[in-house]
């Protein structure tokens, strides 16, 4: 069956070039790759799981920019299981993605089993489980972070998981529960010894949820603590912050989250970086252009109104940085349509002025 996203406004050609070099380019300019288990991604990028954020048309884009390895938001295991649609519609994909890691979150062995066999089924390149999430919602369920102050059931999971998933497997956690028990290398040796590929570490605790600083000494720890492929994930806030992360703490793999919500293109910048190239922020015609291609395909995805709505939260985010924003971040709220979101934009991207 054709994909809906292949057939929308702009044909299958993107807006904007950018697809990344193949894998022996990579090789020839140095940047370093990254293997789990058999999946071997062209390099080291990966841009986190993040609920509301990462859904296909924004996977689409960062893979555009060159990340190595896309995730979906975390999806319950436990709706999977029951064949909820609109869980399962989380497992929608794109060969343009590819590879795709999908990440699934509960409590319950079998249930996480079950619903690895559906992702996998479904067609992803990955599974990964979730065990950082600090949200209420997730850990009052006995799911996400929680799961880091019982050992005991990490192991069950990941061996119940690793028994039903054929394809490479990692997990995702935090330095620890809280300060007080900060048992990352505990965790993630379990982790390991139960068969997991990688392992992704999230450089806070769960109790301090998204502030304070990451302490990627975190990351160093586990990585020499460790045989698998070390993630590490917090506070890339610059280009150039990944480069020291990977110098600091010698991780295998860096993933990007709110960074790259904002400026999706700083997979390129970071690319760029490694070649030891300049890395510029894009000028304002390539804004202009990532916000049309995104629009399209949002909406091949859901239609004009639906792609406006989600597109509004994205706009502020691009937007973010922008000299002389504050009448295009206060107009972002009139988008209903193309026609409303090309008005907008015409304002700002057209005035020199704004050029940075
Ligand atoms: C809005 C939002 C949604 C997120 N959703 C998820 C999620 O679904 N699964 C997950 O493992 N982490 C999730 N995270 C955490 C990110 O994956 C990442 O670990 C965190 O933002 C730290 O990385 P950063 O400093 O690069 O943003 C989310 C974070 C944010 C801000």
């Amino acid at each position: 069956m054709p994909c809906a996203l292949c057939h929308v406004r702009g044909g299958n050609k993107p807006i904007i070039k950018m697809n990344t070099p193949p894998i022996e380019d990579n090789l020839e300019k140095n940047i370093p790759m990254l293997h789990i288990g058999s999946l071997r991604l062209e390099n080291h990028l990966i841009m986190a799981p993040m609920a509301g954020i990462t859904n296909l048309p924004f996977r689409m884009m960062v893979k555009r920019y060159g990340a190595g390895l896309v995730f979906t938001e975390m999806v319950s295991a436990m709706g999977l299981s029951l064949n909820q649609q609109k869980t399962l519609a989380y497992l929608k994909s794109h060969p343009q993605e590819k590879p795709l890691a999908v990440q699934i979150f509960g409590n319950k062995p079998h249930v996480m089993a079950e619903a690895a066999k559906i992702a996998v089924d479904a067609g992803a390149n990955m599974v990964d489980i979730n065990m950082g999430c600090p949200v209420k919602k997730v850990v009052k369920t006995g799911a996400g972070a929680s799961l880091l102050k019982n050992p005991r059931l990490v192991s069950e999971i990941v061996l119940a998981v690793r028994k039903a998933c054929p394809i490479p497997l990692s997990v995702k956690i935090r330095s620890g529960w809280s300060p007080a028990a900060p048992n990352a290398l505990d965790i993630a040796h379990i982790i390991e010894d139960c068969g997991a590929d990688a392992v992704t570490l999230h450089a806070r605790f769960a109790s301090q949820g998204f502030s304070g600083q990451a302490d990627w000494s975190w990351i160093k720890r586990v990585k020499q603590h460790v045989g698998i492929p070390v993630i590490g994930n917090g506070d890339i806030l610059t280009p150039q912050n990944a480069l020291d992360m990977k110098t600091e703490t010698g991780c295998d793999g860096i993933m990007i989250g709110r960074s790259a919500a904002n400026h999706p293109w700083i997979f390129r910048q970071v690319l760029q970086l490694e070649k030891g190239l300049p890395a510029p922020e894009p000028g304002l015609s390539e804004r202009r252009s990532l916000i049309l291609e995104h629009f399209n395909l949002l909406s091949r995805a859901t239609g004009e109104k639906g792609a406006a709505l989600t597109m509004r939260g994205f706009l502020l985010r691009y937007a973010k940085g922008l000299p002389n924003s504050s009448r295009f971040r206060g107009n972002i709220a009139q988008v209903k349509d193309l026609q409303s979101l090309m008005t907008l934009m015409d304002d700002y991207f057209h005035d020199p002025e704004n050029e940075e």
